[in-house]
């Protein structure tokens, strides 16, 4: 594991555009590359207090990411909570998916985030979607906003 550097924009994007699509094809790079509100999970990275960690194999190719970047009430993510909670955007390769790499991840990145005095992180998932149950046992919890798929864990 090692942290997410400026370089990993591309595999922020992969990553998001992946996210997307996670029940089948729904959106194309050039769509999700139009869109702010999908770009900006990526663009500019990292920006302020962000801060990610990317699992590397053997070869130190990318299999897996977790990222947490800071929205404003002005530019909202889908997770959005408060402009000091961050939101957590997660992947890991299809070909990596059920071996515990995402749980290891989002170990890493709770404990990281604990050190650098971060009291909350949020998301969004979408309803059907099994990566609930892996948030479920995490800790995280509906979001007192009430947004249907918007949770939080405190810290
Ligand atoms: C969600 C994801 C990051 C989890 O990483 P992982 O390494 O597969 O997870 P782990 O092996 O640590 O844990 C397994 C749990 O992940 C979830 N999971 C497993 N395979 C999954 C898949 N193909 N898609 C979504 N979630 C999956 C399930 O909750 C599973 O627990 P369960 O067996 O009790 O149902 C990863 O599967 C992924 O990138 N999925 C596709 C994109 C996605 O849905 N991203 C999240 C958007 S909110």
């Amino acid at each position: 594991m090692r942290e997410a550097a400026a370089a990993d924009r591309g595999l922020l994007a992969q990553a998001t555009l992946d996210n997307l699509n996670w029940n089948g094809p729904r959106f194309t790079m050039r769509e999700v590359e139009d869109t702010p509100q999908f770009r900006h999970y990526y663009d500019g990275w990292p920006s302020g207090e962000d801060f990610g960690v990317v699992a590397e194999d053997a070869e130190a190719v990318a299999v897996a990411v977790v990222w947490l970047r800071y929205f404003t009430a002005q530019g909202p993510g889908y997770g959005f909570v408060a402009d000091t909670i961050p939101e957590l955007s997660i992947w890991v390769s299809a070909d990596h998916r059920g071996q515990g790499i995402g749980g290891l991840l989002l170990r890493r990145i709770s404990e990281i985030a604990r050190s650098r005095g971060v009291t909350a992180i949020s998301l969004s998932v979408e309803d059907g979607n099994p990566a609930a149950r892996l948030y479920a046992r995490h800790g995280f919890r509906p979001a007192p906003n009430g947004v249907p798929g918007c949770l939080l864990m405190e810290l």
